[in-house]
């Protein structure tokens, strides 16, 4: 059976050790290996009834999508502090761990941090009442402001959590809206409830949604059509609108390209030269090719920021528009720069690496750059 694979220990190596140093419970799976249980993966009896299991009931049979997706940041999106902790996340200046009931993020490029009472928290300092310094940023240790000071709920829990429903407050906590049956994206989110397919494996007793838009559920930022921008870059969280800008919209999908189990940068199901197999011949033995540049860093070069940016054209998101355009007159933002036209422009897909030059030295390099000297 080709989704059902030995058990791998490679990726899982460290997270496992984790696990165990945070002395969650332990149970014997189905062929009799150790299965190690999150308390946030353990189902509550309300989401039970409602026929979901928990990851942890697909593991015994998906063990090895099971150890990919865990080591993926969608199940780690929001956690409970318990779990945190582990991890070694830092806390904002003020606060202990009682203080926190979860961590949002943490796994990728940030952190944000809830209260006991359901709010992030937007306030810290000694005495929890200085506005500011309340995201942490991985790549840099740095510190930064997000919505600084302000009273501000949890409404984040449609893209960050599984089954989620607008009514009620998570825990009882009044700053939670709404509910959902795990934090993080869990294997239910995406394939439905599974008791019934636990019960009795089919192909037609579970859910499997290949379309863009099931993605771009979460992958999106305001209407689909647009992009939205800010301070100079693509907004994070876009990938689906980007796509569509994208000529690969309708085309190519996201599970085309991406294994949805895994991080994106294992995640690649086959290179660019599967498809474009003229352009990667033309680019063996260019300059480029010789430096070891890859397609993605000229195509979908981080033109979008979640936490940092570190130069003008480089933020910390990878856009996914793909196709350059060098008309003399395109510009990557509208005038009032609130969003992105859909056109990656050379600026952006070249002066990351050659940050001494300009817009219009790149754009007239990068005409015909594939074939052009042969
Ligand atoms: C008792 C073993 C077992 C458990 C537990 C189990 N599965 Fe499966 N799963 C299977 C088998 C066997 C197949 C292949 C069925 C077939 O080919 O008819 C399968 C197939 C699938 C497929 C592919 C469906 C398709 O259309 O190709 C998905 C998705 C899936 N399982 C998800 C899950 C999820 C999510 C869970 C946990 C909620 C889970 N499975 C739990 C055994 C299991
Ligand atoms: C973000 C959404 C998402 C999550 C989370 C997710 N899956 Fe999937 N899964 C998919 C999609 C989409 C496909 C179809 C992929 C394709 O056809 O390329 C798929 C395919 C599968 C398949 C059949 C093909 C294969 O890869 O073997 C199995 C089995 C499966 N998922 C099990 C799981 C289990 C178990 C979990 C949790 C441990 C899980 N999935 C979590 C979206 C998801
Ligand atoms: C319910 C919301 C939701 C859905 C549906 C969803 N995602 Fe995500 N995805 C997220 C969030 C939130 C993150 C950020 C996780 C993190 O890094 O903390 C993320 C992160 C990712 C990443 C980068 C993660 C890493 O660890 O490198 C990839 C790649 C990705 N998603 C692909 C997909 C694909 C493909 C699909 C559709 C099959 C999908 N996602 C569906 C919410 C979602
Ligand atoms: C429309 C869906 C959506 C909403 C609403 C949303 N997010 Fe996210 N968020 C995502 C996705 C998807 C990602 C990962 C992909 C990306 O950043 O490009 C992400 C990433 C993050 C990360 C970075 C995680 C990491 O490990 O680096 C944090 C922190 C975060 N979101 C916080 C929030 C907060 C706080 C809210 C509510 C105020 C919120 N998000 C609302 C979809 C959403
Ligand atoms: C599964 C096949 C497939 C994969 C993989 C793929 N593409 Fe494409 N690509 C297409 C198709 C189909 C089109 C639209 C038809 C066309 O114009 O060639 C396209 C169009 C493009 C275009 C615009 C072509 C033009 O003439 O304007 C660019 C640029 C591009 N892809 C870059 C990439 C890059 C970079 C990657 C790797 C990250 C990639 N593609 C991966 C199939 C693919
Ligand atoms: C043509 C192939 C292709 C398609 C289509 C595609 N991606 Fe990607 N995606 C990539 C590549 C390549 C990367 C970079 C992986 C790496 O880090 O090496 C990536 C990275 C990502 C990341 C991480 C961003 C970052 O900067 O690390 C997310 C999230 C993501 N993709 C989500 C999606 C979603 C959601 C869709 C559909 C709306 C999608 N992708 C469609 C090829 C694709
Ligand atoms: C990931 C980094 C990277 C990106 C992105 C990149 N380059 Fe380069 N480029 C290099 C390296 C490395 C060399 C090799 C220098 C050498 O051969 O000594 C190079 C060499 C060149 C040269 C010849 C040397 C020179 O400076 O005159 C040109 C022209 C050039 N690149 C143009 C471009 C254009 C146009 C783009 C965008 C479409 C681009 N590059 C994107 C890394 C990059
Ligand atoms: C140094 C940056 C750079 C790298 C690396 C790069 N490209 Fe390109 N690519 C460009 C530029 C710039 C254009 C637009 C050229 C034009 O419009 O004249 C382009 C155009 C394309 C097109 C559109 C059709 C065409 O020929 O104009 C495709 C498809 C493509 N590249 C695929 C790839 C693939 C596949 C790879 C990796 C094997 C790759 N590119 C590597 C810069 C790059």
């Amino acid at each position: 059976m080709a989704n059902v694979r030995p058990r791998t220990h490679v990726l899982f190596g460290l997270s496992l050790f984790a696990i165990i140093l945070s002395g969650c419970a332990a149970q014997m799976g189905a062929d009799g290996k150790m299965v190690l249980k999150l308390p946030s993966e353990v189902v509550s009896d309300q989401w039970a009834a409602k026929g979901y299991v928990g990851p942890q009931a697909c593991a015994s049979c998906h063990e090895q999508t099971y150890n990919y997706f865990r080591d993926h940041g969608h199940p780690k999106k929001i956690r409970p502090a318990a779990e945190a902790r582990e991890w070694g996340i830092p806390l904002p200046e003020g606060y202990t761990w009682d203080d926190i009931s979860y961590v949002i993020g943490g796994a990728t490029r940030k952190s944000r941090y809830i209260d006991q009472k359901g709010f992030i928290i937007t306030k810290t300092g000694p005495k929890k009442d200085q506005p500011g310094k309340n995201q942490y940023n991985i790549a840099t240790g740095r510190w930064v402001n997000y919505e600084a000071g302000k009273e501000l709920k949890y409404t984040c829990g449609r893209c960050h959590t599984s089954a989620y429903v607008q009514e009620g407050n998570q825990d009882g906590r009044p700053g939670m809206v709404g509910t959902w049956a795990f934090p993080g994206i869990t294997c239910e989110e995406c394939h439905g409830p599974g008791k019934a397919h636990v019960a009795g494996p089919t192909k037609a007793n579970i859910k499997v949604d290949r379309n863009d838009a099931a993605c771009g559920k979460c992958h999106i930022r305001g209407a689909k059509e647009k992009i939205p921008a800010g301070g100079g870059f693509i907004m994070h969280h876009e990938q689906y609108n980007e796509l569509l800008a994208s000529p690969h919209a309708g085309k190519v999908s996201c599970v085309t390209c991406h294994d949805p189990h895994k991080r994106a940068a294992i995640s690649q199901k086959m290179g660019c030269d599967t498809c474009h197999a003229q352009q990667a011949a033309d680019f063996k033995g260019s300059r480029h090719e010789k430096s070891l540049v890859k397609c993605t860093q000229c195509h979908m070069p981080a033109a979008g920021k979640s936490a940092e940016s570190f130069g003008k054209y480089v933020g910390d998101i990878k856009t996914h528009i793909f196709k350059i355009s060098l008309g003399p007159n395109d510009q990557m933002f509208t005038p009032d720069g609130k969003f992105a036209t859909g056109k990656l422009t050379a600026d952006f897909a070249c002066l990351s690496c050659h940050a001494s030059r300009d817009k219009a030295w790149a754009t007239a390099q990068a005409k015909g750059i594939h074939t052009r000297g042969r």
